[in-house]
């Protein structure tokens, strides 16, 4: 379970995430899904029950949550990038972890590169030295992509990283997504309030309603009940009591 200003956002949330599988969560706005990724990231910190990974174990202690951030990566749904730095600057601070804070050397050359690679695989290569704030929303959703793919992470969490970008582009990103899974067995945890998107590229759907597990199973399963239970709150799988009105 999960707390924001004393309300329970996340009740009863007992999941299992395979590994080098894409799970999606989708719901209404304010079902709770960037609270499950902000839990699943340690931003939040669940107000019962824990959190579990495998090779690391319960999340319960400042060891085993750094050892789960050093393998996990984000991208933020308000992307949470520094405006006046250039696209690749951003993305290096993806890798921050990996240099001395308070450097002021330049960063090392095999890491620009990095992070060039990790620009070049969201089509953004060309844009590298832009500042962040002078790049349109969809661009900058990208920055914040290339920023969670360079930390070559075992875990991808994305909180509706294709909101703002073009439909063409989002065809392509989802392939990108899908390759990077099946190539370094990633694990991903994606919001994503594009329906058609989520079926096509996730191997689970997890559906929220009010904080609430409402469906979890493959998209096939993902029937039109489901989806009025899920998006319109229907209790079409859930049969009334006799006696009601
Ligand atoms: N810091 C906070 N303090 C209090 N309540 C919060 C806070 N952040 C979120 N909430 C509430 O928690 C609920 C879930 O919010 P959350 O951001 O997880 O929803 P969401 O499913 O991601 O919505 P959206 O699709 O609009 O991004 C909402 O009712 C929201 O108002
Ligand atoms: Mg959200």
């Amino acid at each position: 379970m999960a707390r924001l200003g004393g309300r329970l956002v996340l009740q009863h949330v007992s999941l299992a995430i395979p590994g080098g599988a894409i799970t999606a969560i989708v719901g209404r706005s304010g079902a709770g899904k960037t609270t499950l990724i902000r839990t699943l990231n340690g931003l939040v910190r669940p107000c019962s029950g824990t959190v579990q990974v495998a090779g690391v174990g319960t999340l319960d202690g400042p060891q085993s949550w750094r050892a789960h951030r050093r393998r996990t990566a984000t991208v933020f749904q308000d992307h949470a990038l520094i405006g006046r730095l250039s696209a690749i600057d951003n993305v290096l601070l993806g890798l921050a972890d990996q240099r001395h804070p308070l450097s002021l050397l330049p960063w090392p050359r095999t890491l620009r590169q990095r992070a060039a690679t990790a620009l070049d695989s969201v089509g953004l290569l060309a844009r590298a030295e832009a500042p962040v704030c002078k790049l349109s929303g969809g661009e900058r959703q990208r920055v914040g992509l290339a920023r969670a793919l360079v930390r070559d992470p075992a875990l991808l969490l994305a909180d509706e990283p294709f909101a703002s970008v073009d439909p063409a582009l989002v065809g392509q990103l989802s392939r990108d997504f899908r390759a990077a899974v099946w190539q370094c067995g990633l694990t991903v945890v994606i919001v994503l309030h594009q329906l058609d998107i989520a079926l096509s590229i996730a191997d689970r759907i997890i559906g929220l309603v009010d904080g609430h597990v409402a469906f979890d199973g493959p998209p096939c399963a993902f029937d039109s009940a489901a989806r009025g239970r899920v998006f319109h709150n229907l209790r079409a799988l859930s049969p009334l009591p006799k006696d009601a009105p």
